[in-house]
């Protein structure tokens, strides 16, 4: 059977992906610090919004809600028109209620530990806006002290999100030079890693990003060169990344990969285009 991806629109990144992320899958998006985390998951957010009309649902944990929105417009994304229209939500896990912002909120957290309390107002926020798309920035936080309990906070979270049929992005941070992607528990309980990286060769830093695992979905299986613009993040999909202790190289892909990639692409865009067709019809 012939899986549905929902499409990042992310320039290259659905290249690396043949199409975009299967439906329903729980992505974790793992990397140190200032990689360009943040950013993939709002522009997954935003894209969805403008190029297939999918509502979604932003979980800020890590950032100040008005910094979130300021983060947006950074990029000339005006995530407030569908906010007011009801197609975007942010959930605020930052300021535990407290603020001026927080009382006008409608989508508060007040006790982060408490994971109950963020499924039940996360379950209200996708209903309420009929989110097919969700980003939580960042899972890290949920378990920060209780490393332990991070695999049933992610399993609890997965439920609720690919039960209502929304496919999602969990940040996950990791120190610089750490190999892991957020630990054990939390690894091989989301269906997909993709790895943002940032290296300092001889002075200089390299940006790059790799698809780990997705689960129902070839990949790619080289290190994309990565680039961060005022418009977002654009992966090189058709070139790679060869990284040494003293030299970064950025290579051509080969050309039968190159055509792979095209007709995965061409043959997801033809069946969207299909399916769009016949939802019409009916
Ligand atoms: N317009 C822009 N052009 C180029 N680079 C930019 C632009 N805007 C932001 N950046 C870069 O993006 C980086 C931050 O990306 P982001 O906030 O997504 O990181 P992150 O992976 O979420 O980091 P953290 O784990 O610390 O939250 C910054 O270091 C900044 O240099
Ligand atoms: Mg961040």
């Amino acid at each position: 059977m012939k899986v549905r991806r929902v499409r990042t629109y992310v320039p290259g990144l659905d290249e690396i992906l043949y199409g975009g992320i299967p439906e329903r899958n729980v992505v974790l998006l793992s990397g140190g610090p200032g990689t360009g985390k943040s950013i993939l998951a709002k522009q997954f957010l935003y894209n969805g919004l403008t190029k297939d009309d999918e509502a979604g649902v932003f979980v800020a944990l890590e950032e100040h809600p008005v910094s979130v929105l300021r983060s947006f417009a950074h990029f000339g994304w005006d995530i407030t028109r569908f906010e007011k229209e009801g197609k975007f939500a942010i959930i605020d896990a930052f300021t535990s209620g407290i603020g001026s912002t927080a009382q006008r909120e409608k989508y508060v957290v007040k006790d982060v530990d408490n994971v109950g309390e963020l499924v039940d107002v996360l379950r209200q926020a996708i209903k309420d806006t009929s989110a097919k798309r969700v980003a939580i920035d960042s899972v890290s936080t949920l378990y920060l002290s209780k490393p332990a309990a991070a695999r049933n906070v992610v399993m609890m979270l997965k439920r609720v999100i690919a039960g209502l049929g929304c496919t999602a992005v969990f940040v996950s941070q990791t120190s610089v030079g750490e190999r892991g992607f957020g630990g054990p528990g939390v690894e091989h309980a989301v269906d997909g890693i993709v790895r943002l990286d940032l290296d300092e060769i001889d002075g200089t830093l390299y940006r790059s990003i790799i698809v780990w695992k997705m689960r129902d979905s070839k990949i790619s299986m080289v290190r994309h060169p990565m680039d961060i613009t005022d418009n977002g993040i654009v992966v090189q999909w058709d070139k790679y990344l060869r990284i040494t202790p003293h030299s970064a190289e950025i290579k051509p892909l080969p050309k039968e990969e190159v055509e792979a990639v095209k007709k995965a692409i061409e043959e997801e865009t033809k069946e969207t285009g299909e399916q769009e067709k016949e939802e019409e019809e009916e």
